[in-house]
């Protein structure tokens, strides 16, 4: 067995700050591990050229923008599942079914879910809000964009193809509706569904890049924490600008403690961190 070359300390601090430089990811002391395996397996495939080669190759030319889209990849967790926190996901169903009794809403319903890994939040969004409104017959137009800095795990959730061990989350009622079996071991999203839900590629530090889509429903669920806290604070004054008046921004509980908008009212339920934009 080959020996793994050494990272060392003024290198691991290079690499850390180019990614939380483009990416927001603080990667802390104890990752050092985790980004030298994942920097000696990228390397030997490159044909065992060495770290500072490759961190250089990483600088210059259109190649540097695939490569460096292949790194991210290896190196963030896209650890999700169906129905992931369901207090969150049923706060969210009672949230819309309020908004469709108040007649509240607009022409277009707009859900925006923010680092979606391999696509199973934005399903499960979609499922429920596809719920909610055939249940009161709406045909108003609705739609999910789910948006991650990962290229490969968007191509991922587009296919909406998922083992079945995946499914195991999903209530029994949803997963007869939505998902049909695709071979033996897979099932995959309804076309409905994915007709539904759009990917697209995107840096949650750099929004202002992005059009201003102004959303009914953001939900942003286990990634802040991979950022230090004056970041993740930062990212959500953005996502605030992003939200519709009576919209509600849903985080991962205690991935902030202390935030606060002048936009936006955190709702009282200690199952949820959720906050409404009240202006
Ligand atoms: C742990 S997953 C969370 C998936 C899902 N939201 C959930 O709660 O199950 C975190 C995701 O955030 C994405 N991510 C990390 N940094 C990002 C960034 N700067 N911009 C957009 N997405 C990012 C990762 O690629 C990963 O897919």
């Amino acid at each position: 067995m080959q020996a793994l070359p050494e990272l060392g300390e003024e290198e691991f601090t290079l690499w850390r700050r180019l990614l939380e430089e483009r990416t927001g990811i603080h990667l802390v002391p104890q990752q050092k591990a985790f980004l030298q395996s994942q920097l000696t397996i990228r390397t030997r495939e490159l044909g065992n050229i060495s770290f500072g080669q490759y961190y250089d190759s990483l600088h210059e030319g259109l190649a540097s923008v695939v490569e460096w889209s292949t790194l991210v990849d290896r190196l963030v967790v896209k650890e999700t599942s169906f129905f992931r926190h369901m207090p969150t996901f049923d706060f969210i169903r009672d949230y819309i079914n309020q908004r469709i009794a108040a007649g509240s809403l607009a022409d277009s319903f707009d859900v925006w879910s923010v680092g979606c890994a391999t696509g199973e939040e934005p399903y499960t969004l979609a499922m429920i809000v596809n719920e909610c409104f055939e249940t009161a017959a709406l045909d108003s137009y609705w739609g999910v964009t789910g948006m991650d800095i990962s290229m490969p795990a968007l191509n991922f959730a587009r296919q909406g193809i998922y083992s079945r061990r995946k499914l195991d989350l999903v209530p029994p009622p949803f997963r007869e509706r939505y998902f049909r079996d695709h071979d033996q071991l897979r099932s995959q999203i309804v076309p409905a569904m994915r007709e539904r839900v759009c990917f697209t590629n995107g840096n949650v530090i750099e929004l202002k890049k992005m059009p201003l889509v102004k959303m009914d429903i953001i939900s942003c669920n286990n990634m802040l924490i991979y950022f230090r806290r004056w970041r993740r604070r930062k990212i959500l004054n953005s996502l605030a600008e992003r939200m519709k008046k009576g919209g509600i921004l849903v985080i991962g509980l205690g991935e902030i403690v202390d935030w606060e908008h002048p936009l936006l009212e955190p709702v009282a339920d200690d199952s949820v961190q959720a906050y409404v934009c009240v202006k």
